[in-house]
C-alpha cells in the first residue's frame, strides 16, 4: 500500500505544527503503522524531539534542505510507509510548503484559538486553495490547539473558525503540560503513562479521526 501523506502547515509560528506532527506520528506508529516524519523545517524540532529520549516509534528524518523538491523526494518513499507526516516551517508561501501540499492527501492546520493567531493563519488557506490546482483531492482540516477549557473568549473565537473556510477536525488538543513533557522526554504521549491519561485519550481520538479521513 502507498503511504498516506499528512502535511502539518501554518503560516503562524508556534501554532503547534511540530507538536501535532509528533503526537500524531507517535500515536499512528504505536497503533502498528509504519510512519516517517519528514522534518522539513530547518529548526529541526521534530528531529530534536525524536532524539531527545531514544525509542521514538516513528522514523524521523531531516529533509530541511529538500525545499521545493520535497514532494519528489518523498514520492520515492511512498511504498515504504503507511503514513508520511511532514512537519513544515512557518511559511505559507515557501517552496517547501507548496511542495508538501502538492504531495499531501491531508493538510492539518493547527490554530490557537486567539484572534491574532487566526488572522496570521489566513494565508495558509490561500496556499491550500492554490495547491488544489495541482492536487485537487487535497483534504484540509483545522486542528484547534492549546484550547482553554470553557472560557467565553475561547467559545467566541471558536465561533469565528468556520469563516476560515477550512472545516474543523472534531478532535482538539487542549493546552497541557503533558505535550511539552513528551517533547522534553523525546517520546510519545502514551509513554508518559498514567500522568498523561487524558492527553493520551485526546491524541488517540485525533489519530483515529485522521485514520478515518484517510481510509
Ligand atoms: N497543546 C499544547 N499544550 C501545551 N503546549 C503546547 C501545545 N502545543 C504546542 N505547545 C508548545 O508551544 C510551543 C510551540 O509549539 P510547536 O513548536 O509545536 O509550534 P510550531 O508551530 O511547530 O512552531 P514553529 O513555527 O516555530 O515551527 C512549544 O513550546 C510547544 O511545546
Ligand atoms: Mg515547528
Amino acid at each position: 500500500m502507498s503511504a498516506r501523506v499528512i502535511a502539518v502547515v501554518n503560516q503562524k509560528g508556534g501554532a503547534g505544527k511540530s507538536t501535532l506532527a509528533m503526537l500524531l506520528a507517535g500515536a499512528l506508529a504505536e497503533g502498528g503503522a509504519g510512519v516517517l516524519v519528514a522534518d522539513a523545517d530547518p529548526q529541526g524540532t521534530a528531529l530534536r524531539w525524536a532524539t531527545a529520549g531514544g525509542g521514538f516509534p516513528a522514523r524521523v528524518e531531516d529533509l530541511s534542505d529538500a525545499e521545493g523538491k520535497l514532494h519528489k523526494q518523498l514520492r520515492k518513499r511512498l511504498e515504504d510507509y503507511d503514513y508520511i507526516v511532514i512537519d513544515s516551517p512557518p511559511h505559507a508561501s515557501a517552496p517547501v510548503t507548496e511542495s508538501a501540499l502538492r504531495l499531501a492527501h491531508l493538510a492539518l492546520v493547527p490554530v490557537i484559538p486567539s484572534p491574532p493567531d487566526l488572522w496570521a493563519s489566513l494565508r495558509i488557506r490561500d496556499a491550500i486553495e492554490h495547491a488544489r490546482g495541482r492536487n485537487p483531492d487535497l483534504v484540509a482540516r483545522i486542528v484547534v490547539n492549546q484550547a482553554q477549557l470553557n472560557t467565553l473568549l475561547a467559545q467566541e473565537v471558536l465561533a469565528m473558525l468556520p469563516q476560515f473556510g477550512i472545516p474543523l477536525l472534531a478532535a482538539q488538543l487542549k493546552s497541557r503540560t503533558a505535550y511539552r513533557q513528551a517533547a522534553a522526554l523525546g517520546g510519545t504521549i502514551s509513554a508518559l503513562g498514567h500522568r498523561a491519561a487524558i492527553a493520551s485519550l485526546e491524541v488517540a481520538a485525533l489519530a483515529r479521526e485522521v485514520e478515518e479521513l484517510l481510509a
